[in-house]
């Protein structure tokens, strides 16, 4: 059955996969982002976009990971967005977020990411909450987040990470079913020690800095533990594989 889907955030990384997605599907979908005229945190265009659309997916980011910045962005356009839902009727709202955000209420991230989660799980509409692993995309700005000098330190905990483009699986399949009213955790088929996947893509280009496995060294900050990263239940996973990606002939980048 062909619905109108409404993707925040459909022009991002994730967004324009899952745009592309649907599409294939036979969906009517629309691609909001500032720069087509819908903005979530001001409400411009949100009336408009939402008319008829059975389906909303919210992909957007926050455009600063400052604390009080993205938490404004995250409590104000997802209040924005259930609010204008409920007065187009909208039936199903799917929003994507991080596996283990709970147990990372240490980071402000996190925190954003759990306002949100909570402002879904409380609204009226009907929901699903994707929660996925950390973007191969996003393996180079961890490395350089932990980097000082030409060290890498990270704690030698399991970290499962996942293709950009089985993110956007997931999302487009959760958005093209019914609502969970709950939350399905998304992951990579491998899980890695920490240290050994940044290894792994820092020597795929040939990058000198040295990776030292550190039991007390932070994530962004924030202590984690052996299983704080990975999916704690029975979660879907991809297909795509970080050695597979890491190589140019194959990798979808
Ligand atoms: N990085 C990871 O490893 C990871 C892991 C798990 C989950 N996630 C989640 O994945 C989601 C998507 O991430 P991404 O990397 O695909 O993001 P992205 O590429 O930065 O794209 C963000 C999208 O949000 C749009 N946007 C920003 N401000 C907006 C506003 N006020 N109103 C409407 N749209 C707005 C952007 O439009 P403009 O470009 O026009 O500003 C863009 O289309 C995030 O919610 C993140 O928490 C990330």
């Amino acid at each position: 059955m062909s619905r109108k889907i409404v993707v925040i955030g459909g022009t991002g990384l994730i967004g324009s996969k899952v745009v592309t997605k649907l599409r294939a599907h036979g969906h009517e979908v629309v691609a909001a982002a500032p720069d087509t005229g819908v903005n979530t945190v001001t409400g411009e265009g949100l009336a408009e976009v939402l008319q008829g659309a059975s389906v909303v997916v919210d992909v957007s980011n926050s455009p600063s990971f400052e604390e009080k910045a993205v938490r404004e962005f995250f409590q104000t356009s997802t209040g924005n967005l259930l609010r204008y839902e409920a007065a187009a009727g909208v039936g199903h709202h799917v929003a994507l977020s991080v596996v283990g955000t709970e147990r990372m209420s240490n980071l402000p991230y996190m925190r954003a990411k759990i306002v949100q989660e909570r402002l879904i799980k409380e609204s009226s509409i009907p929901y699903s909450i994707v929660q996925a692993t950390q973007f191969f995309e996003f393996v180079n700005a961890i490395a350089d987040s932990a980097t000082a000098g030409n060290t890498v330190r990270v704690p030698p905990v399991f970290i499962q990470p996942m293709a950009s483009e089985d993110v956007a699986n997931a999302v487009a399949r959760v958005a093209a079913g019914a609502p969970l009213n709950g939350t399905v955790e998304t992951a990579g088929p491998d899980r890695f020690r920490f240290d050994e996947l940044i290894r792994q893509a820092l020597r795929a280009r040939n990058d000198p800095r040295e990776v030292i496995a550190d039991p007390q060294a932070h994530y962004y900050g924030g202590a984690v533990t052996e299983l704080t990263l990975v999916p704690q239940g029975e979660a879907r996973l991809g297909q795509i594989r970080f050695e597979d990606w890491l190589s140019p002939a194959t990798a979808p980048r």
